[in-house]
């Protein structure tokens, strides 16, 4: 059968963290492949297995490690999702609204969205980071489809400033502070797990894309519905598929992604410290 999402559905994950942890931070950050070390700098941590919540999901990804950190970043309380869940790992659109969701019921009002992403703008280069401005979503149904959760938003939502523009402003000073040079432009969804074709990269170039990558839209738009403003920034692990003449491997992802994480920790500290 198929679930029924409720309220009360999400609202037995957020009554179990409650229960859990004192903290209340009103900042979430979601932190994509490789880029989880950023949770080992939060102090008086309270870790959190995702198995471990009732009505959570499970992240099936090696290189996501499947915990919810609380702690203390730059001086503010944070949650940190230290591995996050795809539509490719098999989950259907209408469960990955889940963290989003969960969040909202915690009291989280700004969502920091991470990734690895591959560069289609070719400006850029491998360990750039962009700051996403905006989005295309050109596949796959919304994670907001099916019957509305009024309690959460209404059945039609704006997502004009989806990418709130205050917070771009918030993260451009903050880059600016800590002398790390931030790309912008928008980030095109590929549900995967295949990297794209490299007919696709030309199209989604002519389209407006400047990043690809397979996650955060489906968070962006859960956290647009309920009203959490979003900021998404995306580490460019390699450049997209055709770009340059040799094939993708995740070990170059990862690899870049790990090599340009005190670049990125220091930008995430120096943006919290701005909110
Ligand atoms: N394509 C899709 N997702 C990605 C890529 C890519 O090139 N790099 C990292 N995540």
């Amino acid at each position: 059968m198929k679930q029924e999402y409720t309220v009360e559905y999400f609202k037995k994950s957020a009554d179990f963290l409650l229960s859990k942890v004192s903290m209340r931070p009103k900042i979430a950050i979601v932190l994509g492949s490789c880029l989880g070390n950023l949770a080992d700098l939060l102090e008086d941590k309270v870790i959190i297995d995702y198995k471990d919540i009732p009505n959570f999901l499970i992240s099936t990804v090696e290189s996501h490690a499947g915990k919810l950190i609380f702690g203390k970043l730059a001086g503010k309380e944070v949650v940190c999702m230290s591995g996050r869940f795809h539509y490719y790992e098999g989950y259907d659109f209408e469960q990955l609204v889940t963290p989003v969701r969960v969040f909202k019921l915690l009291g989280i009002e700004t969502l920091i969205l991470t990734n690895a992403a591959g560069g289609i703008n070719k400006d850029f280069t491998n360990g750039d980071i962009m700051l996403i401005r905006d989005h295309l979503k050109l596949m796959g149904a919304s994670p907001l489809r099916g019957p509305n959760i009024k309690d959460f938003g209404p059945r039609f939502f704006d997502v004009t400033d989806m990418y709130t523009k205050t917070l771009q402003e918030t993260a451009r000073k903050a880059a600016n502070e800590c002398g790390v040079t931030l790309r912008e432009g928008n980030y095109v969804y590929a549900t995967g797990p295949q990297f794209e074709t490299p007919a696709e990269i030309n199209a989604y170039r002519i389209l407006g894309g400047d990043a690809v990558g397979m996650s955060t839209v489906t968070e962006a738009l859960t956290a647009a519905h309920c009203g959490i403003k979003v900021l998404g920034l995306s580490l460019i692990s390699n450049m997209a598929a055709g770009v340059l003449d040799a094939p993708l491997t995740t070990q170059e992802v990862d690899e870049t992604a790990c090599a340009s994480a005190a670049k990125f920790q220091k930008l995430m500290i120096s943006i919290v410290r701005n909110l």
